[in-house]
Order: structure tokens, then sequence, then C-alpha cells
């Protein structure tokens, strides 16, 4: 009698075959690798990308771009927090990087200031707490008074607006370059840009770039100086980085 067997060999030769199949991958490298996910690098989806600096892939337009940045922005418990726990203590060591910009004369009383991605406008506070009393901040999402609404990839300024731009979201930016350009429009010949930057932390899942090196920043600036690269700690931001437009342009 051999039928009661094959009704138990099928299933033994079906769970022997199976193993075998999941073991292959392990065993026979050139399977593990014709098998995984391509590892092309998907072409980047716009402006500079460098080695030093790459665009995150997936997004499919730019108002979905937006729409992805506004959520963080409109995010009602972010915000909550933005404007209770956060604010004091967000406008203190924003003040202590400011007034350290002011010993060093890169920021004065007198300056035209702005913050680019301020958000409900800690920056912008803090900034008039050390005494810059003609500051304003730009986001997606106006916050009155002391933020204007404005995307940062066409900022709706006049050329040679201010004297002083500073900025800690760089890594939102899907287009860098426009980021960087734009400041360099609306800052004056002889004014000061200071960026924060993370080299060693990935951003969040509302980043747009990923930073690998401060010169796939600094390489986007074409009109200004360096003046400085250095350490903070800013927020999870670790690199400070400090421009001056040149007071004439160059001929490019
Ligand atoms: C925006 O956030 C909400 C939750 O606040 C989420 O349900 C939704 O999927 C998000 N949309 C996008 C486009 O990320
Ligand atoms: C700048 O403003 C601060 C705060 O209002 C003030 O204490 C300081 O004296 C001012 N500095 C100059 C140089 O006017």
């Amino acid at each position: 009698m051999t039928l009661p067997e094959k009704p138990l060999l099928k299933p033994f030769l079906l769970l022997l075959s199976l193993s075998l199949l999941l073991l292959l991958p392990l065993v026979d490298p050139s399977f593990r690798r014709s098998s995984s996910p391509s590892t092309t690098p998907a072409a980047p989806a716009a402006g500079a990308a460098t080695p030093l600096l790459r665009i995150r892939p997936g997004y499919h337009s730019y108002d979905d771009y937006i729409k992805h940045q506004l959520n963080k922005t409109l995010d009602p418990r972010l915000r909550r927090l933005w404007a209770t726990r956060d604010w004091d203590r967000k406008v203190l060591v924003f003040a202590r990087f400011f007034s350290d910009l002011k010993s060093q004369g890169l920021l004065s009383n007198a300056s035209r200031a702005l913050c680019i991605g301020a958000r409900l406008g800690q920056e912008v506070a803090a900034l008039h707490r050390v005494g810059v009393a003609d500051a304003v901040g730009m986001d997606l999402v106006p916050s009155p008074p002391l933020v204007a609404a404005g995307d940062f990839h066409a900022q709706p300024f006049p050329d040679a607006s201010f004297d002083f731009e500073f900025s800690n979201v760089f890594d939102h930016a899907l287009y860098p370059d426009r980021f960087v350009a734009e400041i360099e429009r609306t800052l004056r010949p002889g004014g000061v840009a200071v960026l924060h930057v993370a080299l060693h932390r990935r951003g969040d899942k509302y980043s747009a770039n990923d930073l690998f090196a401060v010169d796939g920043v600094l390489g986007l600036f074409k009109q200004s100086d360096l003046v400085r690269v250095s350490k903070v700690d800013g927020f999870g931001l670790d690199t400070e980085v400090v421009l001056r437009k040149k007071k004439r342009p160059s001929q490019r």
C-alpha cells in the first residue's frame, strides 16, 4: 500500500524545495545581488546634486513637496510645542548665537535681518532681544507679526533687502542652489549669511536633501566670501557657516 505515503511525501517535497529556495539567496551571492532591489541611484529631483549634497528622491511635483513641508509646519501638536515648551529655550539659545555674531561684527543693532524658515518666529524674537529691531521671519505659513509668508526658493523680497540672513532649514530645500541664490539676491553687498546645517546627522523625514560635507553648501555661494565654518550645538544642527556677500559682483 503506497497510498498513505503520497499525501505525506508531497508536503515534504514542497517544504524541501521551499527551504532550498529560501536558502539560495544566502548561499549564492550572485543570486542575492540580482534579486536585491536596484541600487542605481534615482535621478536627482533637480538642482545641484553633487556627491557632497544629495537631493532626496520621491517628490512627484513641487506641489507634492510643498504639501509635505506644510504638513510639518501646520502640525497642531508641533505648533503647540513651538509656542509653549520650546519657545523660551529656543529664544535663549538663538539669542546667544546672535550676540556672538554681534560681538564678531557680523550683525549689529542697525542690521536689517531675515530669518528663513522661522516657524513661529523664535529666531526673530531672539534678534529683537539682542537689540536687532529690524528683523523679520519668513516661512510657508505666516505667523504675524514676526513671520511673513514666503517660499525660500522664491523669496518675496526685492534684491538687496537685508544686511543679515539666518537659516537652519537648509536641509528642507529641494533646490539648494535656488535656496542659496535667493539669499545672495536679497542680501545687500557686504551682507552676511549664517546657516546652521547638519553634517553628521541625518535630517528628519521632512528633509529634502542630505549634506555630507560642508563644501556641498559652500560651493553653492557664487557671490560671497567665506568668513568661517565652526561647530555649534544648535538643536541637532552641528555646523555654522558664515559667508559675506562680495561688495562688487564677481564677473562670471
Ligand atoms: C499629513 O499629516 C497627516 C497627519 O497629521 C497625515 O495623516 C497625512 O498623511 C499627511 N500627509 C502627507 C502628504 O504627508
Ligand atoms: C544695541 O541694542 C541693545 C539692546 O537694545 C543695547 O543694549 C545696546 O546698547 C545697543 N548697542 C548699540 C551699539 O547701540
